[in-house]
């Protein structure tokens, strides 16, 4: 929780300041010296406190395997075309996994000073600016036709993700009440366990959108899963989150592509 503040503090800060902006698979695909710095400082300071432990995070050019070890999963910020554009929706996205499960989730949006934590069994908890923390819970929704779903039409400008995202959002958009994107993977799913909206799917985010955020989904009661249906695959940059099991099997047997993406 600490170094999420600090790393918000910088995001903040920089947000919209004139900023050399590179791209990376995609001219949408946008990265900044930001994303980096935060990340160095993230991965340093995890380092002194953890130093047997393995770091995983979007910025760092030789990815590490990731394995059954105590795992930092980071992205320094989750919605960096957001940061760019100074649209309020990004955050730092911080999750730990051992044995494969996340254990513990912090995403912190500094432009709306919101704190989401969650630690795996003990529940969600928001903090809002100097407001006391208070416990996350879904909504109660079981029906597409009364749901807000989020999606997002992602970095990716392949012909393969066009037919997809615009398929499935024509499947979807019509039969529910409303389709929202926040351009943040973890926020979406943040959106969900607070019961701002009830479902999120989305075709292309990597480990480090998901890894703190979808415990932060589950600790308020949500399901996440593949888009098929099945347990969730953090590594197959697809997911489906829903605020009930019911909701979630309604989505996945509506969308009409479930594309297949290189692994992370
Ligand atoms: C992106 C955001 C976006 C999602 C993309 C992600 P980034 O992460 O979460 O909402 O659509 O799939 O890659 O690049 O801003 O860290």
């Amino acid at each position: 929780m600490e170094l999420a503040y600090k790393a918000g503090k910088v995001i903040l800060e920089a947000s919209g300041q004139m900023k050399k902006v590179n791209v990376k698979e995609s001219f949408a695909d946008l990265v900044t010296e930001t994303d980096k710095g935060v990340e160095k400082m993230l991965f340093e300071e995890l380092k002194k406190r953890f130093p047997n432990d393995r770091f995983i995070g979007e910025e760092s050019a030789n990815k590490e395997p990731w394995t059954l070890e105590p795992t930092w999963i980071i992205d320094p910020i989750d919605g960096t075309t957001n940061f760019v554009h100074t649209f309020p929706f990004s955050c730092v996205s911080i999750g730990l996994t051992v044995n494969k499960q996340s254990s513990v989730g912090v995403v912190y949006n500094p432009s709306l000073d919101r704190l989401y934590t969650a630690v795996k069994g003990q529940g969600t908890q928001l903090v809002e600016g100097k407001k006391e923390p208070v416990t996350l819970r879904v909504r109660d929704c079981s029906s597409l036709s009364e749901a807000l779903v989020m999606s997002e039409f992602g970095s990716q400008r392949d012909d393969a993700k066009k037919e997809a995202v615009f398929r499935n959002l024509e499947a979807i958009g019509w039969k529910c009440h409303g389709v929202r994107s926040l351009g943040t993977a973890a926020i979406n799913l943040c959106s969900v366990a607070s019961g701002h909206a009830d479902a999120y799917y989305e075709f292309g985010l990597h480990i480090w959108d998901m890894a703190a955020a979808a415990l932060i989904l589950t600790e308020a009661g949500g399901y996440v899963c593949d888009t098929k249906g099945g347990p969730l695959d953090m590594q197959s940059r697809r997911i489906l989150a829903a605020s009930s099991e019911k909701l979630a099997n309604e989505i996945s047997e509506t969308l009409l592509i479930h594309l297949e993406m290189e692994r992370d």
